[in-house]
């Protein structure tokens, strides 16, 4: 492997958001110009240039919470592959969650899982990537559960439900997005109001992005996100763990292909990480 020691690894501001979009529209993925905003804030990312300024590779750390943080949008242009510059941004990232105290998380593509491993990161568990232009079947809520739209007065008890059931402490993460696209989020109540689940979803580059979707059971979760498609302009893309059989189902009905996917990976140990139960679609592989 290439040596690292000289790489000059600089922070990226939020302020570079734009000048380091390029990286990831290269890459083809699914980021805007508001998601490398409001990630740049909330994290912090480091990348290199080249000579004339342009931005050659990337990765943000964001923190999930005091134990946990989540390690993305690793980029390196395809000029600059193979000469250890993913490897050298990983080491400053995964530097920066010790100096926290925290525990290292990310999803890895199918190229940045073998960086990783040598690393000291252990797979938890898939997750596929899935892609469909249209949802065409609808999916009514199970007995004495209902899905209604979002309103901003549920932000607090989303946050709280969300905790124990991902491991991940999101608040302002849950917030971006549900304030962001207001009309892309659901909530799922049982007959007492109690949150059973809920689904979020944005606006991306190429499709428009559903998840997070955490619920309680399975059947709840599909009907969140039946419901979420039906309301949204295709094309979707949604990142589902492996686990959830009636969910994959429901998409392949839909038309859904998978092409690639990701695997939920750790440095450390994190409470509840590994267990996909109740996540049923991703906030995004680049947020958690
Ligand atoms: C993944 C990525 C960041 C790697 O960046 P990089 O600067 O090329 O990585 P490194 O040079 O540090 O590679 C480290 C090692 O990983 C392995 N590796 C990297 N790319 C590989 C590939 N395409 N095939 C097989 N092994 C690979 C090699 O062992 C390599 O060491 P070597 O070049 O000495 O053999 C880059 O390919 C990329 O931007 N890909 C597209 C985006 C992406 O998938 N990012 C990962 C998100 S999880």
């Amino acid at each position: 492997m290439a040596s690292t020691d000289a790489l000059d690894v600089r922070p990226i501001a939020p302020a570079d958001s734009e000048a380091v979009w390029p990286l990831s529209i290269e890459a083809g993925w699914n980021q805007n110009l508001a998601d490398w905003r409001f990630m740049l804030g909330a994290g912090r990312g480091f990348g290199c240039v080249a000579p004339d300024g342009t931005w050659q590779a990337s990765s943000l750390v964001l923190p999930l919470g005091r134990n946990l943080a989540w390690i993305s949008m690793v980029l390196v242009t395809q000029a600059r592959r193979r000469g250890g510059v993913g490897t050298g941004l990983l080491k400053r990232c995964i530097d920066e969650v010790r100096q926290a105290g925290a525990v290292a998380g990310l999803d890895a593509t199918e190229q940045g899982r073998p960086i990783y491993l040598p690393l000291g990161f252990r797979d938890l568990y898939p997750i596929a990537r899935w892609h469909f232009d249209a949802a065409t079947e609808a999916v009514a809520p199970p007995a004495g559960v209902t899905v209604r739209p979002f309103a901003v007065a549920d932000l607090p008890r989303l946050a709280l439900y969300d905790r124990p059931l991902t491991g991940m402490e999101r608040p302002s993460i849950l917030a971006h997005l549900a304030l962001r696209r207001p009309e892309r989020a659901w909530i799922a109540e049982d007959a007492a109001g109690k949150i059973v689940g809920y689904a979020l979803g944005r606006e991306g580059r190429t499709a428009t992005s559903l998840g997070p979707v955490v619920a309680d059971r399975e059947d709840i979760a599909l009907a969140l996100v039946s419901r979420a498609a039906a309301a949204a302009p295709g094309p979707f893309i949604i990142d589902v763990p492996g686990v959830h059989a009636a969910l994959r189902s429901w998409l392949e009905r839909q038309g859904a292909v998978s092409p690639r996917g990701y695997m939920r990976m750790t440095l450390g140990e994190a409470k509840r990480l590994d267990d996909p139960t109740h996540v049923f679609a991703l906030a995004g592989p680049e947020l958690g």
